[in-house]
């Protein structure tokens, strides 16, 4: 496996500190394969969420300012936590959470999300932006390099972990990205579900990307690589949805290494 060494650039996580929720934002939704991105993501949690119960104790691992994918946890949940490493980003999910007009606006986030993923789903719209609210007990917190990886008082054992493209960002190394599986672990119930989204790559290396002028190193994995990660701690039933995208995509023809995305999930025996 090539460049599994500690990353040369070790103060980048200092980036996520600097960088504001609006510009991470506007990079997320501008990025040329944002669209294909964010339809997968969302169909795979949506469909992964099916099999288990209501009432969930939820955790958002590495929330960053997004709210995506909390619609759909949300609906599961009894409580949610959502979590993340910079100021910045957990002030901009206050702001949203307590209805402040200077919030990023996610309702047509939101609809477009039940329309297409719930099919149908859109004339809860309401209901459930008050769910989001009335579940969402906590922003705080959390810094992989650290065990427990969040603040004290939330390393309890919740039902279900999700995080998006927050390991491979979060971890210097490979080596940390797996550290960080079995410190999650650590924080889920027995029978509890760890569920991720990453971007698929031709193998496992150092790779970076661009918000602006600043460039944000990360750890590029390959599906392989985390499933055995999720086995190598301790989980069962683990299960992949890989999607390549076209090769011909503006996206994957600047950044070849960089093939698609994935789902991951598995249950803490
Ligand atoms: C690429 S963003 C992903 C955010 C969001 N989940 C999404 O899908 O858009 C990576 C996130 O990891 C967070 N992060 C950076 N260093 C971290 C660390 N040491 N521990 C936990 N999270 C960290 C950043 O603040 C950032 O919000």
């Amino acid at each position: 496996m090539a460049g599994i060494e500690k990353h040369p650039e070790t103060n980048f996580v200092e980036l996520y500190r600097d960088i504001s929720a609006s510009e991470y934002m506007e990079f997320k939704l501008n990025n040329p394969d944002f669209e294909f991105q964010r339809e997968n993501a969302l169909r795979c949690c949506y469909e992964g969420l099916q099999s288990l119960p209501n009432g969930l104790r939820v955790l958002d691992y590495g929330s960053g300012a997004s709210l995506h994918e909390t619609v759909l946890t949300a609906a599961k949940a009894s409580e949610i936590v959502l979590s993340d490493y910079s100021p910045k980003n957990r002030e901009a999910l206050r702001l949203w959470l307590n209805g402040d007009p200077a919030a990023f606006d996610w309702i047509p986030h939101f609809r477009r999300t039940l329309r297409e993923i719930e099919e149908g789903g859109e004339k809860e719209l309401s209901h459930r932006v008050e769910t989001i609210r009335r579940v969402a007990k906590a922003v705080v917190h959390c810094d992989l390099s650290q065990d427990p990886p969040i603040q004290r008082g939330y390393d309890v054992q919740y039902d279900l972990i999700y995080s998006s493209f927050c390991l491979c960002a979060a971890a210097n190394s490979h080596e940390e990205y797996r550290q960080g599986i079995n410190k999650l672990a650590k924080l889920l119930k027995p029978g509890g579900v760890l569920m991720m989204y990453e971007s698929e790559h031709k193998e496992c290396q150092q790779s970076f990307y661009y918000i602006k002028s600043s460039k944000f190193p990360y750890v590029a994995v390959t599906s392989e690589f985390v499933a055995g990660a999720f086995r190598d701690a301790g989980f069962v039933a683990v299960s992949v949805r890989s999607v390549e995208m076209d090769p011909n995509h503006s996206f994957r023809v600047q950044r070849p290494e960089r093939i698609g995305y994935f789902h991951i999930q598995g249950i803490k025996a």
